[in-house]
């Protein structure tokens, strides 16, 4: 459940390290502050205006007796701050109601006049941008008016506050980002070249950057590459020289028999020695265009109708989009699904190729009706020489090494090859899959 909402890359999961402590202390830090400063204080300030206004309203009957009620007010306005006017001409106090439910100091006010002023009174917040109105009624339907300066009951830290905490963290956060940005991109072009190197791009290089331990990473990445095509180049050029070096042995013992073979008794050696020299040649041709070919992008779709308009004649058909893009070497790929096709074709009546593509992997299924593979047999037919009947391979003129070379090359490319029974009941399905 929550591996749900984790986000899945590093730089949310490292920002979210960095980020929920803040925001918890934010909250911890601008609770204590709202209940200890800005509560408190606003409550304070609106009492003390509250009694100020009660102050006014039990000295007023005596002031106005000796008729001495703008000294009063004076006084207040000197003082306090507060204009205070009799309002001789209304005698009933608003009815609109002016506290909004959602503002908390609002509420604070409400409280703490309806606490203090026990005179009928109304009051409004909103009166303009420097005072609260307060209107009293007295008993004689008078109606006295409060003008409260705003600044006088009204605590403006809590915005300060605010913007305090808020402001330099969203840029901090924002400082981090990019930092964070900058440390995870190494960490992604470790696994891009990973997976070009997956994939057979085996020139790329790329620039080893970041902190101590990814540098160590991509070092040791660069090294075991290094390694890894030494080890393939060093084994191709051994096999190749030894194939090359039995030609010439071969080339005499042709020759040899030749010239004994004078009643045709030695025709069976020499078909033997046709063959070796026939699996020599298939295995010279292929180690030397191996890694020779440039990568590039054509559409997987035409290669595959060209080849079989050119060199194919049985009941091939072929569903699939309108084209499909390929990254690879092409005459690799050319070569891979010709393999494949040549096995087919030799073993069946009909062909049935599908392309497509899933996600970033592009399938393609080469599915006969002919007798297929017993499970046994299946992996090992992926041996070099490695024939299931030699008997008829032998008529086929065939080596035996058709799908040896074939998953070479899907490997090269970073993809993989399987071999299936075919879905439809009888065959074989051989299935390719590419990242792309
Ligand atoms: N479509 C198929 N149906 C049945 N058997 C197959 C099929 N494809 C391959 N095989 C079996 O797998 C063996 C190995 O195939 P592979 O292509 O490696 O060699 P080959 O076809 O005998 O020789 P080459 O391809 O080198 O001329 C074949 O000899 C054959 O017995
Ligand atoms: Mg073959």
């Amino acid at each position: 459940m929550l591996r749900k909402i984790f986000p899945k890359t590093l730089l949310f999961r490292s920002l979210l390290i960095v980020i929920a402590p803040i925001i918890l202390i934010q909250i911890v830090v601008g609770g204590v502050f709202f209940d200890s400063i800005w509560y408190k204080t606003n409550r304070g300030l609106v009492r003390s205006a509250a009694n100020e206004v009660n102050t006014f309203l039990a000295l007023y009957p005596e002031y106005k007796q000796k008729n001495k009620t703008n000294e009063l007010i004076n006084i207040y306005k000197d003082k306090s701050g507060l204009i205070i006017s009799i309002k001789k001409e209304t005698q009933q106090l608003p009815s609109t109601e002016t506290v909004k439910w959602y503002s908390l100091y609002d509420k604070i006010v409400l409280e703490e006049f309806t606490d203090k002023i026990k005179n009928p009174y109304w009051h409004n917040v909103r009166f303009n941008s420097s005072f609260v109105q307060v209107l009293v009624l007295l008993n004689k339907n008078e109606v006295i008016e409060f003008l409260v300066p705003k600044s006088k009951i009204r605590s403006t830290s809590g915005r300060i506050f605010a913007l305090w905490i808020t402001v330099p963290s969203l840029i901090f956060l924002f400082i981090s980002i990019i930092f964070l940005r900058n440390q995870i991109r190494p960490i992604v072009h470790l696994s891009q070249a990973a997976e070009r190197f997956g994939k057979g791009q085996f020139d790329s290089d790329f620039k080893v950057s970041g902190a101590l331990e990814i540098r160590q990473a991509s070092y040791e990445f660069e090294r075991m590459k290094r390694r890894i095509l030494k080890h393939i180049s060093q084994r191709t050029a051994m096999l190749s020289g030894i194939s090359h070096d039995l030609k010439t042995p071969l080339t005499r013992l042709k020759l040899q028999i030749e010239l004994l073979n004078k009643n045709q008794k030695l025709n069976s050696l020499k078909e033997e020695i046709t063959e070796m020299e026939k699996m020599i040649n298939e295995y010279l041709d292929f180690a030397s265009n191996q890694y020779s070919q440039p990568l590039e992008k054509f559409d997987i779709i035409e290669l595959i109708q060209n080849l079989i308009g050119k060199s194919f004649k049985k009941n091939i058909k072929i569903k699939s989009p309108k084209n499909l893009i390929f990254s690879g070497r092409k005459n690799l790929i050319r070569r891979c699904i010709a393999n494949i096709i040549n096995n087919s074709q030799k073993y069946s009546e009909n062909i049935l190729i599908t392309c497509k593509k899933i996600k970033k992997t592009i399938q393609i299924n080469i599915d006969d009706d002919g007798p297929g593979i017993a499970d046994e047999h299946k992996e090992k037919v992926f041996r070099p020489f490695y024939r299931v009947d030699k008997s008829r391979s032998l008529k086929d003129n065939s080596v035996g090494l058709g799908l040896s070379i074939v998953e070479d090359i899907v490997n090269s490319h970073g993809g993989t090859v399987k071999l299936l029974n075919n879905p439809k009941g009888k065959g074989l399905r051989v299935s390719l899959s590419f990242p792309n």
